[in-house]
């Protein structure tokens, strides 16, 4: 018992001086929730990037739904992947997002780095409809957000890989209806499938599809 209490001691010491160590040489800890929250209120984000309400609905499916095996199709400068890396830091899962843009690729990569997320996010160069074969086992959680008019194809190459119980978002599912029709109306007319339309944030006058796949 003795020798537990002073083992204990020693890690508790070790872990509060690796802090100390931390804040008195000045560097931040780049893990933290508050360092994390500012670096996502500074992101500079672009048109491309989803929005802030977005993104945090995006998180919390992720953590409400405890979700371990996630893609995303279309990363940009990876705002949506830090979102999302965050809840699957939390569940202890592992996020793989695809962009065909090697310039995004690389600032999505350092992004991911700067708030030590790059061993739970893999960022995955080339084109989704090529690589999206290549990934391995089952997943339970999708956001799509890459070409709008290949919406259907991407669910379409993922589709054999999704659990029951799995949730798949589409983004920009109100301006980019015309362009997604043929994934819209799959989604929304599948018996394989609950389907809504939210708006979680008004930034872009658009909305989300959140799926339910039931078998
Ligand atoms: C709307 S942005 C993604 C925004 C990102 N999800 C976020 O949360 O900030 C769409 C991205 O999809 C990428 N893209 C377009 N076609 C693609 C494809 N076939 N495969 C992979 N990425 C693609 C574009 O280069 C672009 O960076």
């Amino acid at each position: 018992m003795k020798r537990y209490s002073l083992l204990m001691l020693v890690l508790c010491a070790v872990l509060v001086g690796s802090k100390a160590l931390v804040v008195y040489s000045g560097q931040q800890d780049k893990t933290s929730d508050q360092f994390r929250k500012q670096y996502i209120k500074n992101f500079r984000r672009t048109m491309l990037n989803t929005t802030v309400g977005d993104a945090m609905m995006l998180r919390i499916l992720v953590e409400s739904m405890k979700a371990k095996r996630g893609i995303e199709v279309g990363s940009a400068t990876g705002f949506g992947a830090i979102n999302m890396g965050i809840g699957f830091e939390r569940t202890g899962g592992h996020l793989y997002t695809l962009e065909i843009d090697p310039g995004m690729v690389k600032a999505c990569r350092e992004n991911l780095k700067k708030v030590g997320l790059e061993k739970t996010v893999t960022c995955i160069e080339g084109d989704a409809l090529k690589t999206l074969p290549t990934l391995k086992g089952k997943f339970d959680f999708v956001f799509i957000d890459a070409l709008k008019r290949d919406y259907f194809k991407y669910l379409k190459l993922i589709e054999p890989k999704l659990k029951p119980g799995a949730v798949i978002v589409g983004d920009n599912v109100i301006r980019s209806a015309g362009a997604m029709k043929d994934f819209l109306d799959y989604i929304q007319e599948s018996p394989d499938y609950d389907t809504v339309i939210i708006r979680a944030s008004m930034e872009k006058n658009d909305g989300m599809s959140i799926s339910y796949k039931i078998r």
